[in-house]
């Protein structure tokens, strides 16, 4: 089989058999495909599509590709999480200490941040000492002891979709129903949990433009999964404004601490019920028809976790396992912070009738905080800080979005993506649903 016939076969808008799919997968992990071929390949599957057999087929080739870990030392039923990609997107930092509380062990493996999309492990590495690089067994060890981890994805798992993601990065192959597809999920068959809850995001701030995308990426995840012998779960969710206020990395931690110890900031309520969200349907899978089934109840219960700092104390806990200073999560002002503060203000009075994501990563990614290509540096300290929501009233002059930088000149440049960024009416807009969908495998 020769990989210029099988680029030909996807060209001509035919259809590849699963054995193509797992020889193509598996020379290019080994390297005896170059990239030029697999950027090739890439492209002709960008413009011809794949159906939902050749997703499959291809998911679980990449999944295969590497190590599928077997988690059933550490819990009969293990549960985790995926986001597609957003701005201001902080969830699993608090997500996995609230069903962690719950008695739920969890095992999580993040990315970092590429473009415009913050990465989790960008994020933890505000806390000074976290670290996010352990060994497979100490992940295991640590998940085994504490209940709880959170560290960097382990190269042997995936391999294929590394290979591929870094191609897809550089190629404008990254925006592709098929390609999300198989690299989401081919990363959580591969990291062994038995119920996975995914965010499949839309709107400005995401991959997906549209509800009916991110509705059809969601379907086909849910089926690859149930294909594999997972238990899916995925919501579609509203991507249009940031989630939460802060959108920076240490500001982004310092926001989730908030949440966690039950002190949401009337601007970040909107991230904490969304956290809610997500941490009721794990524990809906993880309580496998037996417990939680009652989604008002559980609703209920973690609330009570942020409120009482039970899930504040296993945030806290997962960070002095993995090395990271303590003081910083019990006084975030600790936390790396930006030498200039420069409001935005409101140039009239009225409600607020948009906020673009985009604009808003856009205006964080020239502070700072983002990275242009792999191994980049980031400015941890830096950021948006965004106290409005759609909906609200603003007064002229009100501050509209805080920037937090390190660089006048940086500052300057923020601004002129925030003057894009905000819309205000006369007339009071209806806030956007924070979640408009559910697609389940159960
Ligand atoms: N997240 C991923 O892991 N892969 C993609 O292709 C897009 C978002």
């Amino acid at each position: 089989m020769r990989a210029v016939d099988l680029i030909a076969k996807k060209r001509d808008g035919e259809v590849l058999t699963r054995e193509e799919i797992k020889h193509f997968i598996d020379d290019f992990t080994r390297g005896d495909i170059p990239d030029y071929q697999a950027a090739a390949w890439l492209m002709a599957v960008f413009l011809r599509g794949m159906n939902r057999q050749e997703i499959v087929d291809l998911t679980l080739a990449m999944a295969y590709s590497g190590d599928v870990l077997d988690l059933s030392d550490i819990s009969e039923y293990s549960v985790d999480k995926h986001s597609s990609g957003g701005v201001g997107d902080k969830t699993s930092l608090v997500v996995l200490p609230l069903v962690a509380a719950c008695g739920v062990p969890v095992a999580k493996m993040s990315g970092r941040g590429l473009g415009f999309s913050g990465g989790t492990l960008d994020k933890l590495e505000s806390i000074a000492g976290y670290n996010v690089n352990l060994s497979g067994e100490e992940f295991r060890a640590l998940a085994k002891a504490n209940g709880i981890v959170l560290a960097g994805q382990s190269a042997s798992l995936a391999p294929a979709d590394a290979k591929l993601y870094a191609l897809r990065d550089v190629t404008a192959t990254v925006p592709c129903l098929p390609l999300i597809a198989s690299s989401i999920m081919s990363k959580k068959i591969a990291a062994g949990a038995n119920g996975i809850v995914l965010d499949v995001k839309y709107g400005r701030g995401a991959f997906m433009t549209t509800a009916e995308d991110a509705r059809a990426l969601a379907q086909i995840m849910v089926e690859i999964g149930a294909d594999a012998g997972r238990d899916v779960i995925a919501l579609i969710s509203n991507m249009n404004q940031p989630l939460g206020a802060a959108v920076g990395n240490a500001l982004e931690v310092r926001e989730a601490i908030q949440v966690l110890g039950g002190h949401a900031p009337a601007e970040a309520k909107d991230f904490e019920e969304h956290c809610l969200i997500v941490a009721t349907q794990m524990l809906r899978l993880a309580g496998r028809g037996q417990r939680w089934t009652d989604e008002a109840q559980t609703h209920a219960m973690l609330q009570e976790m942020l409120e009482s700092g039970k899930a504040l104390a296993v945030f806290r806990r997962m960070v002095e396992a993995q090395g990271g200073d303590v003081r910083m999560v019990d006084d975030p002002a600790l936390l790396p912070s930006a030498r200039l503060l420069v409001p935005h203000h409101a140039p009239t009075g009225g409600y607020v009738a948009d906020v673009d994501a985009l604009a808003i990563a856009r205006a964080s990614f020239d502070l700072g905080a983002g990275r242009e290509k792999k191994g980049d540096p980031v400015d941890l300290a830096v950021g948006v800080y965004v106290p409005v929501k759609i909906g609200q009233y603003v007064k002229k002059g009100g501050v509209l979005a805080m920037i937090y930088t390190n660089s006048e000149a940086k500052a300057e440049m923020a601004r002129e993506q925030l003057a894009r960024a905000f819309e205000l009416s006369n007339v009071r807009m209806t806030p956007p649903p924070l979640v408009d969908g559910m697609i389940s495998s159960l």
